[in-house]
């Protein structure tokens, strides 16, 4: 008798269909998004994880928040690599992510609860950073106090502690990498400064945000971390060793893009972004494999704009068709429970994704949400004072003060979530799809109308 969980996680016969026909030739993939964010990359990365051995997360941290649906069942995964429901799979977390010691150990045990294996098939790196609680009061304080004091206001993080976990990585000195937790006499005095720092520094933001804070204690955050480290102890190793060796064994390899590419912290909305390398031009520092090694890209879009948190949104949809898109798509964080924001889809901001990142296709998600709306609008231009913009602005503050130029589109009046290939679909929900192929010059190779494994079809 098989195993009841995994009789029902296994891969069905119509996905492992669509992987073939994918003809995803021998090389590593990248998966990445291209918007700002949830554009559906957990359930990407789950359908994908049978065709590659490793699954490998390069940034970010548990500000992620990744869904899969398989059947009946629900995976929201913010730490965890998305290939952890195939029990053949190693899942790493490479180099350029940062680590809640707490949240990783949550979702091990959340996944063991559920009869999935985390053992030796989940591996972190020795070089990731780890997120302390000081952390997150940071990450939440100097969000207060930039809102009271500037004009640019609050960014809006998850309060995960990732920007300040990763200021803290190019800090060096108050910084603790997860083989760290491997030397605890070390870590005790290490931590012992640290917290001191941190206490004197953010009894100063709080004072300024006239908020109360006590204080952290360094023993606590210490016997606390200790605990938690003695169970991670065994998936901590160099993995990019173990990556590469993989690579030399003839493993094939598939790369998490975890956050999106507008938000990256170069090339995206500055300074309304995370704080790391999230496009795929951040594999190459992330896991230490370099950027050659990626034969296939797959750029991750929703069917529509949306994002959580602050910063500008050209088309966002302050009305009752913006709630329209909410509701369908069901559109509140996977992270922080927050309503996203919601618009038409902007080609301009996709173009600028494409080309960052090299895409080699696209897998156009959530399509389902547009049925029914009886005309569609996609962005095709910015309007900047009356001057037209068809690329992407670097400054936040002109992309903030653009009107977007929307060319409307008929609308698809039934249901796709049944549609299962290209010429089942309605002939106005084709001539959106060529449209956007034609804007962007990629390819759409996969179209997603439901949230589960099955609701897939091919270009
Ligand atoms: P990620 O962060 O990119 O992995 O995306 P999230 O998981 O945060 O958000 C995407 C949401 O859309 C999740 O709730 C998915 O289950 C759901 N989803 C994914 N693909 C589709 C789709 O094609 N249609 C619908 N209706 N939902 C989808
Ligand atoms: P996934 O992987 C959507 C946004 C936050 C905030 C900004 C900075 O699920 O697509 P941070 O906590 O990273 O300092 O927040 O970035 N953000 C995301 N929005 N999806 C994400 O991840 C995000 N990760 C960060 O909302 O605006
Ligand atoms: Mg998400």
């Amino acid at each position: 008798m098989p195993d009841p969980i995994e009789s029902t996680l296994a891969p069905s016969a119509q996905t492992s269909e669509l992987i073939n026909r994918l003809d995803l030739t021998p090389g590593n993939c990248a998966v990445v998004g291209l918007q700002w964010g949830d554009e559906g990359k957990g359930k990407m990365i789950d359908i994908l994880s049978q065709r590659y051995d490793i699954v490998v997360r390069y940034n970010g941290g548990a500000n992620a928040g990744h869904t899969v649906v398989v059947g009946d069942q629900k995976f929201a995964l913010h730490l965890i690599p998305s290939g952890i429901l195939y029990p053949d799979k190693m899942n790493v977390l490479g180099n350029g992510v940062v680590i809640d010691p707490q949240q990783v150990i949550k979702e091990i045990d959340g996944l063991r609860e559920r009869g999935i294996e985390v053992g030796d098939n989940f591996k972190i790196s020795d070089r990731a950073h780890v997120v302390f609680p000081y952390h997150k009061a940071q990450d939440v304080l100097f969000d207060h106090a930039v809102a009271k004091t500037w004009e640019i206001g609050a960014l809006g993080t998850t309060g995960r502690g990732i920007g300040p976990c990763y200021a803290d990585k190019a800090l060096r000195s108050t910084a603790v990498r997860m083989g760290e937790l491997l030397n605890l006499d070390r870590l005790k005095d290490k931590l012992a400064c640290v917290v001191a720092i941190k206490n004197t520094m953010l009894k100063a933001l709080a004072d300024q945000c006239d908020e109360p804070f006590e204080p952290f204690d360094a023993n606590v955050i210490f016997e606390h971390t200790a605990a938690l480290a003695k169970r991670l102890a065994p998936h901590i190793t160099d993995t990019s060793r173990l990556l590469h060796d993989g690579i030399a064994n003839g493993k094939e390899l598939l790369f998490e893009g975890a956050n999106a590419t507008l938000l990256d912290i170069d090339h995206g909305t500055y300074p309304y972004v995370t704080s790391s390398n999230c496009s795929s031009l951040g594999v190459p520092t992330g896991t230490g494999v370099p950027g050659h090694k990626i034969k296939h890209l797959v750029g991750i879009v929703k069917a529509y704009q949306t994002r959580v948190g602050g910063g500008p949104m050209p088309t966002e949809l302050d009305d009752e068709t913006g709630n329209r898109i909410r509701d369908r798509g069901h559109e509140y964080g996977t992270t922080t429970g927050r309503p996203r924001r919601c618009g038409w889809l902007d080609l301009i901001a996709l173009k600028y994704s494409t080309t960052i990142t090299g895409v080699t296709g696209i897998a156009l998600m959530l399509f389902d949400v547009l049925a029914t709306f009886e005309k569609l609008a996609v962005c095709v231009g910015y309007d900047y004072n009356g001057q037209t913009l068809d690329t992407f602005p670097a400054d936040s503050e002109v992309l903030g003060q653009v009107k977007p130029i929307l060319k409307e589109v008929d609308g698809f009046a039934d249901e796709i979530t049944e549609c299962r290939s290209w010429d089942e679909l309605p002939a106005a929900a084709q001539q959106y799809v060529e449209l956007i192929e034609q804007h962007v010059g990629v390819p759409v190779r996969t179209i997603s109308v439901g949230p589960r494994r099955d609701q897939t079809l091919l270009r």
